[in-house]
C-alpha cells in the first residue's frame, strides 16, 4: 500500500508538472483530492491493514495529500502569473494618451430656478412643506373653497383617478394639510414645492409642471406683509430694477386677490411681443386667505390672518432663462440642457 502511494504521488506530481491551465488544474485536484479521488479510495483500503502498520500507513496518505496540495497550489499561481506576463507583454498601454472625460450631468433648468426660489423664501424664514402629487378631492377642490359644481373648477381640467382621488392640480391642497396638522391659530410660514397635473399642452402649458405654494398665517397678517414678502421675492429672483405691480384678481381661496406682474424682461416694460405690448408679465397669484379657508381647517379667522401664493415654475425659468416655448424644458434634447 506505501508503493501504491508513493506511485500515486508520483504520477500526480508528473501530470501536474505538464498542466498547463487552469482547467488542467481542477481535473487533477478532481481526479486524486476529490471525493471520489484515488487518494480517498486508497484510504478506504486503511482498514485491511494490521493495526500496526494502520497509523503509519495514515500518516503517509496524510503527507501525500499536503504535499499534492501544495504542489497544486504552486502550480496555479505559477499559471497565474504566466497568463498575466503574457498580456502585459502583448498588452500596449499609451500612458501619454489624453484620458476620457467622465460625463458628469448637471441640473437641469427647472431645478435650477426651484433651488433658487426654495433659497429667497428659506433666507425669509419660509420651511418647506411637501405634499402628495395623489391628493383627495378634498384638499384639492374642497378644503380650497371650491365645492363639487364650483364653476372655477373648469380652470383646472383635471385627471382624475377616481371619483375622490386625483393628480393634484395645484400646490395649494398643502395650505390646508398644513393647517390642518398644526395646532390650531399657530403661526405658519412656509413654501410648498413641487409636481403638478392638468389636461392641457402647448408652446405655454404641459400636462406636468412644477408649482411654488407659499403660506403665512399668523395674528395680525395684513396686505402689505403679502406685497413686501412678494417685492422681496422679485427683486431677489429678477434683479432689483424690475418693476412690480399687483392687479386686482380672483381666486375662490383668497380674497382678496391680485396677481403680480413684473416688468417684462425682455423689454424693460416698453411693450414687445413676449408681454403683448403691455411691458408687464404676470408671474404669480396671490391673496389674503379666505375666511372660509382658514376655518374649514381648524383655524379662527376672527383670530389670525394671513396670505397665500402660487407661482409656476416653469414660467419664472422661462422668463430668467428667456426661453419661449416650454415644451423645450421635457424633450432632454442635450443642445438646450447643456446651455444651463
Ligand atoms: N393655485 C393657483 C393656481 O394654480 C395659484 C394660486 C393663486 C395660489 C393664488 C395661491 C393664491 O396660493 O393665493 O392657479
Amino acid at each position: 500500500m506505501e508503493q501504491q502511494l508513493n506511485d500515486l504521488r508520483q504520477t500526480a506530481m508528473a501530470e501536474l508538472q505538464d498542466a498547463s491551465d487552469m482547467e488542467k488544474l481542477t481535473e487533477i485536484r478532481v481526479k486524486y483530492l476529490g471525493k471520489k479521488g484515488s487518494l480517498t479510495s486508497l484510504l478506504k483500503g486503511l482498514g485491511s491493514l494490521s493495526p500496526e502498520e494502520r497509523p503509519r500507513v495514515g500518516q503517509l496518505v496524510n503527507v501525500v495529500r499536503a504535499a499534492m496540495e501544495e504542489a497544486l497550489t504552486a502550480k496555479t499561481e505559477a499559471i497565474k502569473e504566466a497568463a498575466l506576463e503574457k498580456r502585459l507583454a502583448s498588452e500596449k498601454i499609451d500612458v501619454t494618451l489624453p484620458g476620457r472625460k467622465a460625463a458628469i450631468g448637471h441640473k437641469h433648468p427647472v431645478t435650477l430656478t426651484m433651488n433658487r426660489i426654495k433659497e429667497i423664501f428659506m433666507r425669509m424664514g419660509f420651511s418647506i412643506e411637501e405634499g402628495p402629487e395623489i391628493e383627495q378631492d378634498y384638499f384639492n377642490f374642497e378644503a380650497m373653497n371650491l365645492p363639487k359644481d364650483h364653476p372655477a373648477r373648469d380652470m383646472q381640467d383635471s385627471f382624475y383617478i377616481t371619483e375622490e382621488f386625483l393628480l393634484r392640480t395645484h400646490t395649494s391642497p398643502v395650505q390646508a394639510r398644513t393647517m390642518q396638522k398644526t395646532e390650531p391659530n399657530q403661526p405658519i410660514r412656509i413654501i410648498s414645492p413641487g409636481k403638478v397635473f392638468r389636461r392641457d399642452y402647448d408652446a405655454t402649458h404641459s400636462p406636468m409642471f412644477h408649482q411654488v405654494e407659499g403660506l403665512v398665517v399668523d395674528k395680525n397678517v395684513s396686505f402689505s406683509d403679502l406685497k413686501g414678502t412678494l417685492e422681496m421675492f422679485v427683486h431677489e429672483m429678477f434683479g432689483d430694477n424690475v418693476g412690480v405691480r399687483l392687479r386686482p384678481s380672483f381666486f375662490p381661496f383668497t380674497e382678496p386677490s391680485a396677481e403680480v406682474d413684473i416688468s417684462c424682461v425682455m423689454c424693460h416694460g416698453q411693450g414687445c411681443r413676449v408681454c403683448s405690448g403691455t411691458g408687464w408679465l404676470e408671474i404669480l397669484g396671490s391673496g389674503m386667505v379666505h375666511p372660509h379657508v382658514l376655518e374649514m381647517s381648524g383655524y379662527d379667522p376672527n383670530k389670525v390672518s394671513g396670505f397665500a401664493f402660487g407661482m409656476g415654475v416653469e414660467r419664472i425659468a422661462m422668463l430668467v432663462y428667456g426661453i419661449d416655448d416650454l415644451r423645450l424644458f421635457y424633450e432632454n434634447d442635450l443642445r438646450f440642457l447643456r446651455q444651463f
